[in-house]
């Protein structure tokens, strides 16, 4: 696709909200909720560039990613305009929602994935490539793939299998089965659990946390961790001890160690 007939998808539709809070965090969230939030081509790049803008922006130090309504996150890639797909346009789709979710792992600034319903398919898969998961105790996850004949096809092969091992990856692959949001917090899918009326309370309340730590610190350790998954141990500390030794040319780190010392907050 070019880049031109991109801008104009992207132009066409606010299928992505963007709000950006005082205190630097950024709310986004995709609009489409009367198709429970499911990931069309639209969807994936006013996401990918909603992402791309938050990434750049000096105002966003935390962005909570969450789909509309109270019953969705996201219930998965978009059956509708998956139907008459041919192979390559599949493959077309699968890489144009992979290239996405890279983008969302790879932000400088930490993504929540505030899990407010359903996160089916494709949509468990965009939840587990933001860095952290908060979800709502009545919010059902799976990857229901299998049952339409399909498998995940938006990295969740491989992001369920190192967020939860193997067993539990083709556990809940091959049964297509929805489980409930304490199960995937027992077995480390979801990081935290909210009853659902605190749901947006305790999600802000991490992201404000994280906008009073280290910046520069947050997103090397994001980079370290996602090396480290897919370099050997020796390489991961390499890349470590580097980027450690790294922090101490910064003045976030100096900043950081001399408030420990005179006993107050760091002045970043
Ligand atoms: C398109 C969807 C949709 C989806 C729901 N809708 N999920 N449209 N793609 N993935 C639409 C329905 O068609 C319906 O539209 C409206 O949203 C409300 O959904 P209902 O089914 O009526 O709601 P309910 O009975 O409460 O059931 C909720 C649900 C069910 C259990 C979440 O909608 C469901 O099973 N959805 C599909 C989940 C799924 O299989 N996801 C994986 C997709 S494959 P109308 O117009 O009728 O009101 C995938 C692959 C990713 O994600 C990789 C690609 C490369």
């Amino acid at each position: 696709m070019t880049e031109e007939i991109e801008q104009e998808l992207i132009e066409e539709n606010e299928v992505v909200s963007l709000e950006i809070l005082d205190d630097g965090v950024a709310r986004l969230t995709i609009e489409r909720e009367s198709a429970l939030n499911a990931l069309n081509v639209e969807t994936l790049l006013s996401l990918r560039d909603a992402i791309i803008d938050c990434a750049e922006s000096e105002d966003v130090k935390v962005v909570i990613l969450t789909g509309s309504g109270d019953k969705a996150f996201v219930a998965g890639a978009d059956i509708a305009e998956m139907k008459d797909m041919t192979p390559l346009e599949a493959r077309d789709f699968s890489h144009l929602g992979q290239d996405t979710f890279a983008t969302i792992e790879a932000c400088p600034k930490p993504v929540i994935a505030m899990v407010n319903g359903f996160a089916l398919g494709g949509g468990l898969e965009l939840a587990m490539a933001c860095h952290l998961r908060v979800a709502s105790s009545k919010a059902k996850l799976g990857l229901p793939e299998t049952s339409l004949g399909l498998i995940p096809g938006f990295g969740g092969t491989q992001r369920l299998a190192q967020l939860a091992g193997a067993g539990v990856a083709r556990e809940w692959i091959l049964s297509a089965d929805m489980f409930s949001a304490e199960e995937a917090h027992r077995v480390g899918v979801v990081n935290r659990l909210a009853d659902p009326e605190n749901l947006e309370a305790e999600t802000f309340e991490l992201a404000r946390t994280l906008s009073s730590r280290g910046a520069l610190a947050m997103k090397t350790a994001n980079e370290v961790v996602r090396l480290g998954l897919e370099v050997g141990q020796s390489e991961g500390e390499a890349s470590e001890s580097d980027n450690f030794a790294l922090l101490f040319s910064n003045e976030e780190a100096r900043e950081g160690l001399k408030a420990f010392t005179e006993k107050r907050k760091p002045n970043w």
